[in-house]
Parts: structure tokens; sequence; C-alpha cells
């Protein structure tokens, strides 16, 4: 039953993509309803080049508020659409233009560093953005002798900054769900799994980090799992990834770390919305043109070093 409801949503989405010369993108941790009927699934990054790169007029974006709103500042001239526009990041929501330039007047106007889970208008006051799977790659190519801020998740800035033996100054942002991730899960699985590899994100707390194999954006975790010899994976991050590792590699086991790691934004979007979103092409985003154009320097300046 539940099937053939799918199956016609599926087909009344393949009619709207066509008439409206849409594409749609998913993340990595978009329920899995909404990865299988994608045209890309991927992180943070590769999304925002396949948004930079697509000739479709519409881009159906199947994540939180900080991707759409990443997609818009890249492409200013399509149709961007959030099928669920409460989906927004707590992570992103943690670092605010005002509190920015109280940082950056304590700091003597530091080089600011900001991870793409944060505002349109947060970018536009940062030098340079980054993800999760560049953040080492960029901030090593920084040739800077002021102080380099590194906004808002406290995490993936000490995890760069250990990696690189570099001082950051961090913001106090985090994850709330990648924190949910503990040191304790880890260690039970790896007794009662010990041959399993442990692939963890970096927006885990360093304590977490400190026991896995592998730290690696969700697309660094899919490659590493397709590679590795392992047969077995204990995988420290958001849930939704389960479905494409489990997908993509059926004759490997994968044990989340816990159960609790889940973004209750990325599971505001159902396959029903998405072809809700492209009948009434709503809810649209745009960001405003000045704030746009402000925050696409550090966006185009990421995708050039990274
Ligand atoms: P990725 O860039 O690794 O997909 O991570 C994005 C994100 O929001 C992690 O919480």
């Amino acid at each position: 039953m539940k099937n053939n409801r799918n199956q016609a949503l599926i087909d009344k989405l393949t009619q709207l993509k066509k008439e409206r010369n849409a594409v749609i993108l998913a993340h990595n941790y978009q329920l899995g309803e909404v990865q299988d009927i994608a045209d890309f699934v991927g992180d943070s990054l590769d999304l925002s080049r396949k948004a930079a790169k697509t000739s479709a007029e519409v881009i159906v974006f199947c994540g939180v508020l900080f991707m759409a709103e990443t997609a818009s500042i890249l492409c200013p001239d399509k149709i961007v659409l959030l099928p669920e526009i409460n989906a927004g990041c707590p992570l992103a929501d943690m670092a605010t233009v005002k509190k920015l330039k109280e940082e950056k007047k304590k700091h003597l106007n530091p080089y600011v560093i900001c991870y793409v889970n944060s505002s349109a208008e947060v970018k536009a006051e940062s030098d340079i953005c980054c993800t999760s799977a560049n953040a080492i790659k960029i901030v090593k190519k920084l040739n800077k002798t002021k102080e380099i801020l590194f906004i808002p998740d406290q995490h993936l800035g000490h995890y760069v900054s250990s990696q690189l033996n570099k001082n950051l100054v961090l913001w106090h942002g985090y994850c709330p769900t990648h924190v949910r991730i503990l040191p304790e899960d880890i260690i039970r699985l790896k007794a009662e799994h010990p041959q399993a590899k442990v692939m963890v994100h970096p927006e885990c707390t360093p304590e977490v980090i400190s026991l896995a194999d592998e730290v690696q954006s969700t697309v660094g975790m899919c490659k590493f799992a397709k590679e590795t010899e392992a047969p077995e994976i204990i995988v420290g991050t958001e849930l939704g990834i389960i479905h494409r590792l489990r997908k993509e590699n059926p004759e490997k086991r994968f044990f989340p770390a816990t159960e609790q790691a889940i973004c209750p934004d990325m599971k505001l979007i159902t396959l029903k919305k998405v072809v809700w979103s492209l009948e009434k092409m709503q809810f649209q985003v745009k960001v405003p043109t000045e704030i746009a154009n402000r925050a696409r320097r550090a966006v185009d300046k990421m995708l050039e070093l990274g």
C-alpha cells in the first residue's frame, strides 16, 4: 500500500521535474525516501558544487536552510526551493552578525573562516568559507600573519587546529546532534565488534574523535566505506547516512554509534513535501542581492581553494 502511494508520488515528481526544469539535491542526512528520488546525494561541498554548475532553472534543496541559502548565493538567477521552511540548523544559529562583529573588534580584525553551516549574513561578514570536507586544506593554504577566527563549530575548529598544529581562535558553537555521540558509545561498540573500523564526523567532540580510525565529512565516509576492506564499520554521525552506506555496500555491516544522533531538522523533509514543493513552487529561498554578493566572495574563495 505504502509502495503504491510512494510510486504515485514519484510519478508525479518525475512529471513536475520535467515541467519545471528542476534538479533535486539531497544531503546525506535526508530520509531514505528523499535520498532515493534525488538527482544528487552528497555533502555540503558536493552539493554547493552541483548547485553552482547546474543548468536546471529550479533547484529543490532537500537539506536545511543554510544549504538552500548557499545555493541561492551561488545561483542568484535560479529559483531555489526548500520543501520545509522550518528546517534550520541550530549550529548555524549559534553565530550572529552582531556577535561576530563584537568578536572581530575583540581580536583586532582577525581573518574569519566560516564553516558553511552558517547564515548568509554571517558568510557575508566572513573572509572565506569551508566545509568539513575541505577545512584542513583551506586553513593550510591560508598564509595569514593575523589571528584566524574559526566560526561557528568549536569541534571542527579544534580538529583542524590539532591536525595542522596551528592556533585558531574558536567560536563556542556546536552541533547538538553530533555532541550526542559519546566516547562510551564508541568504546562499547568497539568491544562488541573488535574488527570494526570507526569513522566519525569532525563535528564530534575531541574525545570521540580521538577514538576514531577515520575523521571524515559525510562524503568522505561514503568513500572510505567503499574502499576499506573492513567488513564492519562504526559510524559516528547523523543516522540518515546509514541508508546510503547500506545501499552502496550491501555486503558490509554498519553500526550507528548511537540511535540518538538524529537531526530533527533534516528529518522534516519527506517525499510528499518534495512533491508539494515543486507543485506549489514553495518555499522559495532568496538571499537579498547585497548580502548574496558579499557572501559569494567567501563561498567562491572556498570553491577556488578547496
Ligand atoms: P557534511 O558537509 O560532512 O555533509 O556535513 C554537513 C553537516 O551539516 C554536518 O552536520
